[in-house]
């Protein structure tokens, strides 16, 4: 497949004639990427920069694209200058496009939130209280010599910040006057789209029209902190690997569905481990033991405070979610489910969360019963209702797809499972990273995660059970560290968490999910919804002006994923030309094969937000669909 080369047509395409002698629109969006992480306040600050930690050297970018770099002529202020007054290039968000009026700037545009107010974050969440209950006798005795005492755990942001301000740099000028002109020239919700109906009218997208009351989007706070100032350049900086290249171009991370990248805080924390703690846990009579116990439990209280468990023995450490729904499936299914029994699911869910529950069915003589979903892509409630019954015995259902980012009513949906006399399982492999989770809120007898999908490594996550049900679960896998006692005629098992838990633990990994959690949980899971949420209404409306564009996946309530198919185009070739830019999708079927069918595809291009992407970014995506559009046939 040929990849046009990035004209100047982007530019004309999108708002109209051209200025003369610009640079095209793909080369303007990074340019103005690379100026505003240039800046004082978006570049890696010295008091940031770990020379432990190496930063590949860029790769040059092809030679045919025209670059104006202004990086290199980038000052490097001390990071402790006091703060100046931030110049306003950048406007906020214009609340009342989805009224009709013009929308927001092109570029910036939670951004610009940032740029008003110098503060990181908010001060994080009092934690619910949760009794650190634990058989571990070094918890909360080594005190001074705990290794959390002396972590490298900074939050030195807000002290160490330096505004972005007018640096009279050669050519800063002649860029702020282009990125405002382009600002003025056009924007995604009102670029032109001959022929494609959608992009200027794209009343039916719920949580579009909605972007004036985000109370409405169940997840979104109705008056979240982020006017108080998340800087997504300030998180940008805690991501060394969002420095990479990609092609010869800034890597953009739009696969976020599929896994997360990981901030310096959670790196060194498994470097702080293996450095200073690193033993085997529970069973040694060592400092390190004491110390590696402490790390794990220590990460299992976090985890059940981050989801509003009432104990931390409620906690099982698994790999992550497939692990979690397979643990539920063949032990509470495996003792509860029988012939003739149901198991309900709906449409949307992972293959994680249909396969288990099949196999079991297919073990025991149930069967599986499937909750549909409108052509939005949000469950029919009124048809769940119809498929409970008294021989309902668990309902399993995400609480974001991974495929068209509906954001589904679980805490109904628990509700009237429990009125049926069923147990119910959430799927939290989507929702933990993007909204505030709270279990005994929820209601839910199990709820399952995935550490790698919430900034933390891979090969980690839990399990929330009741404590009375898991109480009662057979274990799962036998071994040690789940045993109380053993003689080859009978073994007593401990009760949970340790009774799920065989064998040596992804002690490491446990201990960096913690270290992401005390990361989200300090920028604050309201500010990460908020700004999500714009930035989804900003890309949504991007996306609607690439003629051909289709959006799968519409629900009034949605959570950072946009899937579509582009005319002319499998979704494979999309997914290659967007690598080809630096931009990374995942296309396929994103294992979620009966929800896409249900929308008549067997596979989509799906892009997904994180906290750390941007307008900018958006943008760039947007000029790069719009070219292939524009290519159309040359492409094959
Ligand atoms: N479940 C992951 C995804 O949706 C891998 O991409």
């Amino acid at each position: 497949m040929t990849i046009p080369t990035p004209t100047s047509e982007g530019l004309v395409a999108l708002g109209g004639a051209a200025p003369a002698g610009l640079p095209d629109e793909l080369t303007l969006a990074r340019l103005a990427g690379e100026f505003f992480a240039a800046l004082p306040g978006g570049g890696p600050s010295p008091a940031f920069a770990r020379p432990e930690v190496p930063v590949q050297a860029p790769a040059q970018a092809p030679a045919q694209v025209q670059e104006i770099r202004l990086g290199d002529v980038s000052p490097r202020l001390s990071a402790l200058a006091p703060a100046t007054p931030v110049e306003a290039t950048q406007q906020p968000l214009d609340r009342g496009a989805a009224a009709g009026r013009p929308a927001a700037p092109v570029f910036g545009v939670p951004e610009a939130y940032a740029a008003a107010l110098p503060v990181v974050g908010t001060p994080p969440q009092a934690p619910a209280q949760v009794a650190p209950s634990t058989p571990y006798y070094f918890l909360g005795e080594s005190g001074a010599a705990s290794s959390s005492a002396a972590l490298p755990l900074p939050d030195s942001r807000a002290e160490n910040r330096v505004e972005p301000q007018s640096l009279g740099l050669p050519g800063e000028a002649e860029l702020r006057g282009l990125l405002a002109e382009i600002a003025g020239a056009r924007t995604p919700a009102e670029a032109p789209a001959a022929g494609h109906a959608k992009a200027t009218n794209p009343g039916h997208f719920y949580f579009l029209d909605q972007a004036d009351h985000p109370a409405r989007n169940s997840h979104v706070p109705a008056q979240g902190p982020i006017q108080a100032g998340f800087d997504v350049q300030a998180v940008r900086r805690d991501f060394p690997i969002l420095q990479e290249r990609v092609n010869g171009k800034p890597l953009i991370w739009f696969d976020n569905a599929a896994t997360t990248h990981k901030p310096r805080q959670v790196i060194e924390r498994l470097a702080y481990f293996y450095e200073h703690e690193n033993s085997n846990i529970h069973r040694a009579a060592h400092e390190l033991a004491a110390r590696a116990t402490d790390a794990y439990e220590g990460a299992r209280n976090k985890v059940a405070r981050f989801l509003g468990a009432a104990s931390s023995d409620e906690i099982i450490f698994v790999r992550g979610a497939t692990e979690g729904i397979n643990l539920i499936a063949k032990t509470w299914g495996w003792q509860n489910v029988g012939e003739g029994d149901e198991i309900i699911v709906s449409n949307l869910e992972h293959h994680a969360n249909i396969v288990p529950w099949q196999q079991l069915a297919a073990a025991k003589g149930a069967r599986l019963k499937v909750i549909p979903v409108d052509d939005s892509g949000q469950v029919l409630l009124d048809e769940y209702r119809k498929l409970l019954t008294p021989r309902t015995k668990i309902v399993s259902v995400t609480q974001v797809s991974n495929a068209l980012g509906t954001v589904v009513p679980v805490r109904e949906i628990v509700a009237l499972a429990h009125q049926a006399g069923a147990v119910a399982l959430v799927d939290g492999a989507q929702s933990v990273s993007h909204m505030r989770v709270n279990v005994q809120e929820i209601g839910a007898d199990f709820f399952v995660f995935s550490g790698h999908k919430v900034f933390a490594p891979t090969g980690i996550g839990a399990v929330y059970g009741k404590k009375a049900i898991l109480e009662n679960m057979p274990p799962w896998q036998g071994g040690g560290n789940m045993i109380a006692d053993v003689t080859f005629e009978k073994t007593l098992y401990h009760g949970a968490p340790a009774r799920f838990e065989a064998g040596t633990g992804n002690i490491a990994d446990a201990v960096g999910l913690g270290a992401a959690i005390d990361y989200v949980e300090r920028i604050g899971m309201e500010s990460i919804a908020r700004y999500e949420h714009d930035l989804l209404v900003y890309a949504t409306r991007g996306l609607l002006t690439v003629p051909g564009l289709k959006l799968i996946g519409t629900a009034r309530d949605k959570a950072s994923v946009l899937s579509f198919v582009l005319d002319g185009y499998r979704t494979d070739e999309v997914g290659r030309a967007l690598n080809e830019e630096g931009i990374a999708v995942r296309s396929g079927h994103h294992c979620a094969q009966p929800i896409l069918r249900r929308f008549g595809q067997e596979t989509t291009v799906r892009p997904s937000l994180a906290f750390y992407n941007t307008c900018e970014e958006v943008d760039t995506l947007v000029a790069v669909l719009h070219r292939l559009a524009r290519g159309k046939g040359r492409a094959r």
